[in-house]
């Protein structure tokens, strides 16, 4: 038995085909508590910055998403109700994707790209990974920076963010050698076009076999997913696609009270017409997988070379999770 097998089996890493009643229990409180703290201390840097809280304008100014438009993210509390709204299912969204793919070794370093108030950050703490896990959050809005900075509520998981973009040259600046994962978690803004640049940063899969790129964007965005999806695969990356009604169905439940978030929005006068919660549809979410066995090291091992074709790969079960 490998290390990372004998960690999942043994210590508690977050199994989803297993999950009892008390352990999703534990799973949902871990998240409620930790979004509840983080836009805690979001609303005490409004209040230090004297910003008044307009929580129905934040409301409305969200409404924009299902226009297919994009919300001012930068605007000053917006980033508290986006949080209350959709965090909790932009999370179990990345959690069960994630999961969704089996494999046995866990990525140490990951690069967030609009990484808004720190959804993935959560996500990957929440998986108890055997790893310590540090990252990287690219962002264009400080707002939700200054949102994501608040939610330092993760054990396993170290983030930092700074600001940049999907459409600035952001990704061709960084280094990206040292990300084994690239998540893109509704992340796109509508109307995206601009291949070259974000191709070009990423390279192909010949000089990436280590790193695997995961995109989850709603039903309204499908067609970027499905562009991005042709593209990478042009280059040679192997990539699967799949649909939320494709995860495991512990995932959709929303059977439990988010507590502690609910006493947040109450507290700036319960915007939009539903409290916080974990799961609803429509919209569906669909997500790309691309490289979704990735030559990430085992426990103990170090990061070998990225050179085409000299990295061991291990072999891994099939998975009948609506491949293309
Ligand atoms: C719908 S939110 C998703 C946030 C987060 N990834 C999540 O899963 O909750 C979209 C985020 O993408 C960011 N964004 C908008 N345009 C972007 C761009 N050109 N490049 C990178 N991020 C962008 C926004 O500022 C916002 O934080």
């Amino acid at each position: 038995m490998t290390n990372d097998r004998y960690w999942r089996e043994r210590r508690g890493m977050l199994r989803l085909e297993s999950l009892n009643d008390f352990q999703w229990r534990r799973l949902i409180e871990r998240l409620d508590k930790a979004v509840a703290e983080a836009a805690r201390a979001y609303l005490r840097h409004l209040h230090a910055r004297r910003v008044s809280i307009r929580s129905d304008d934040w409301d409305l100014e969200l409404d924009e998403l299902r226009l297919a438009r994009e919300p001012d993210y930068d605007e000053p509390g917006l980033p508290l109700v986006y949080a209350l709204k959709y965090m909790p299912r932009r999370v179990m969204s990345i959690l069960g994707s994630l999961l969704a793919v089996d494999i046995d070794r866990y990525p140490s370093s990951v690069l967030d790209i609009g990484s808004g108030p720190g959804a993935t950050a959560l996500a990957l703490d929440l998986i108890n990974a055997p790893r310590h896990i540090s990252l990287l959050g690219i962002e264009p809005s400080r707002e939700m920076i200054a949102f994501a900075d608040s939610s330092r509520f993760t054990w396993r998981v170290t983030a930092r963010y700074q600001e940049g973009s999907l459409v600035d040259g952001t990704l061709g600046r960084l280094p990206l050698d040292p990300f084994d994962l690239l998540v893109f978690s509704a992340s796109f803004p509508y109307h995206f076009d601009e291949w070259g640049a974000l191709l070009g940063a990423l390279g192909s899969y010949a000089e990436n076999a280590g790193k695997m790129i995961l995109v989850v964007e709603p039903e309204a965005k499908a067609d970027i997913l499905d562009s991005f999806g042709r593209r990478l695969r042009a280059r040679g990356w192997p990539a699967r696609t799949f649909c939320c009604h494709d995860l495991p169905e512990i995932i959709k439940r929303d059977d439990l009270a988010l507590k502690h978030m609910q006493e947040v929005w109450k507290r700036i006068g319960s915007p939009g017409s539903t409290p916080p919660r974990t799961w609803w549809n429509p919209p569906d979410d669909k997500f790309l997988i691309a490289n979704p066995e990735p030559s990430w090291p085992l426990l103990g091992e170090a990061r070998m070379a990225t050179v085409s074709g000299t990295e061991s790969r291990p072999s891994l079960p099939e998975k009948a999770h609506g491949q293309p």
